[in-house]
């Protein structure tokens, strides 16, 4: 794909086109991840937020789920079959994509639904957008804070840094969110056309000239994504898409990689070399595991969770 297409593509997957809209027309939905930042920090979540993931309500049937006549037989599920799932499942197209998406991002991994993020009604059709029941729909600023406040720390890092801006004072489309980065449904599942290096280089044009260090664990950090993405397709279906061996490893370098890009801020070549050389060697295990044994481990047949 020449590159204005796949810029455009990781845009659209990405959800920046409301970004967009909103630097033509400056407009309140780019809103503070700053106003839940203001909580105290300790990875406590204020509104409890992360209590209620995974608790099933009584018409969570999987019998009841049906399928598009376009979805394919490869393609995961969630597996949390909430009314808002079961219903967006039959809704039309665009109301679908965010259940496609959805499916096996590390939220559906954590047993998480629509409802943890938009909040709404699990318990009748009827009051599911209801702002009674807390429903958000789509307003940015409030998703923002929702992701602050069940990732305090990650938040507070950004807070430490250049990148953030109290949009409760003014709006500013100068600085990257969340979800600029991390892709709204399909967080931790980027698609194929992904890089992180394309996001950075909106606004950073000479980011390897300026910032070589930045730069390099950025680079680094897309070469990991594109074997993790194999190993992901490979083992779609399965109950860990990435084997838990490689678990521990990958957490750790993740870390460090959010603890140095959080906060924007200067990254030495030593800090950058350490940690570039950890990631390789793991991306060489993904690498060795996609060579030799994935092939061994076919994903596992008729998964119950998994709607068929
Ligand atoms: C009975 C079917 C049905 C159920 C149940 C349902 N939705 Fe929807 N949803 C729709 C339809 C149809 C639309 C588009 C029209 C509209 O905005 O009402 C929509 C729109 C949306 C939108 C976009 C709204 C906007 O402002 O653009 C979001 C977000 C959403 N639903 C989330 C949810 C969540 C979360 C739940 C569960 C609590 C849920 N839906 C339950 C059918 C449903
Ligand atoms: C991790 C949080 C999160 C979860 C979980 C989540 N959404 Fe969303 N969703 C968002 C955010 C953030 C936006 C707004 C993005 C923007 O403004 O660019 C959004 C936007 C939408 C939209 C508007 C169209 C679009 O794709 O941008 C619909 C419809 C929607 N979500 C439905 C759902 C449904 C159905 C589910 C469950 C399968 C779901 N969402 C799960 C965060 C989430
Ligand atoms: C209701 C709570 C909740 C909300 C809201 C939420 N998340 Fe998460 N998120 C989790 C949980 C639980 C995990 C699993 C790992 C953990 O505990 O951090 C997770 C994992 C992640 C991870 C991967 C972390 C890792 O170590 O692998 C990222 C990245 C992420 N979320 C980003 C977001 C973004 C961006 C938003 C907002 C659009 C968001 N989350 C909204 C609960 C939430
Ligand atoms: C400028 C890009 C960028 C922005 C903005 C950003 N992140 Fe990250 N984030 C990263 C990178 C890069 C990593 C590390 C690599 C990875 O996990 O893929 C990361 C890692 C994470 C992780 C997992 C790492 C850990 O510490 O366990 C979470 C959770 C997370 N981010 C949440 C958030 C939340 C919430 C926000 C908004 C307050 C946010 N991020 C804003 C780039 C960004
Ligand atoms: C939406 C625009 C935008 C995006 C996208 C963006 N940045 Fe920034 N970045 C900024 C702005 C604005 C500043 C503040 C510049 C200033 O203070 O003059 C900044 C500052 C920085 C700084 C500090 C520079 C210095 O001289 O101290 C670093 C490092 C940085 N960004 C890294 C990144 C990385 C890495 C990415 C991609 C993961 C990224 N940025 C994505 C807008 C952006």
């Amino acid at each position: 794909m020449p590159r204005p297409l796949v810029a455009f593509a990781v845009l659209v997957a990405f959800g920046l086109p409301a970004a967009f809209v909103c630097a033509v027309v400056p407009c309140a939905v780019r809103s503070p991840y700053a106003v839940a930042a203001e909580n105290p920090p300790g990875g406590k979540t204020p509104s409890g937020k992360k209590a209620s993931i995974g608790h099933l309500h009584a018409n969570d049937d999987e019998a009841h789920v049906k399928l598009p006549n376009w979805w394919k037989p490869g393609d995961p599920v969630p597996h949390v079959k909430s009314n808002c799932v079961r219903c967006h499942l039959t809704a039309g197209r665009e109301l679908t994509a965010p259940v496609q998406d959805f499916a096996r991002s590390v939220h559906d991994l954590q047993g998480m639904t629509c409802s943890d993020c938009h909040g709404g009604n699990r318990d009748k059709d009827a009051d599911a957008h209801e702002e009674e029941f807390g429903f958000i729909g789509t307003k940015l600023s409030a998703h923002l804070k929702g992701c602050a406040e069940c990732h305090s720390e990650q938040a507070e890092q950004v807070k430490s840094g250049p990148h953030y801006w109290d949009f409760s004072k003014k709006i500013n489309l100068k600085y990257p969110v969340c979800i600029d980065c991390h892709g709204h449904h399909d967080v931790e599942k980027p698609p194929a056309e992904f890089a992180l290096q394309t996001v950075c280089s909106e606004c950073h044009v000479h980011l390897e000239k300026e910032m070589p260090a930045v730069a390099s664990v950025v680079a680094e950090n897309d070469r990991l994504w594109t074997v993790l993405r194999k190993v992901q397709d490979k083992n779609v279906l399965n109950e860990q898409p990435v084997p838990e061996r490689f678990h521990h490893d990958l957490a750790h370098v993740r870390e460090i990689t959010a603890r140095l890009i959080h906060p924007a801020g200067k990254i030495t070549a030593a800090e950058a070399s350490q940690l570039n050389a950890d990631v390789t060697r793991i991306r060489k295990d993904l690498e060795n595991y996609l060579e030799h044994d994935a092939a061994a481990a076919a994903p596992s047949k008729g998964r119950k969770t998994n709607a068929r």
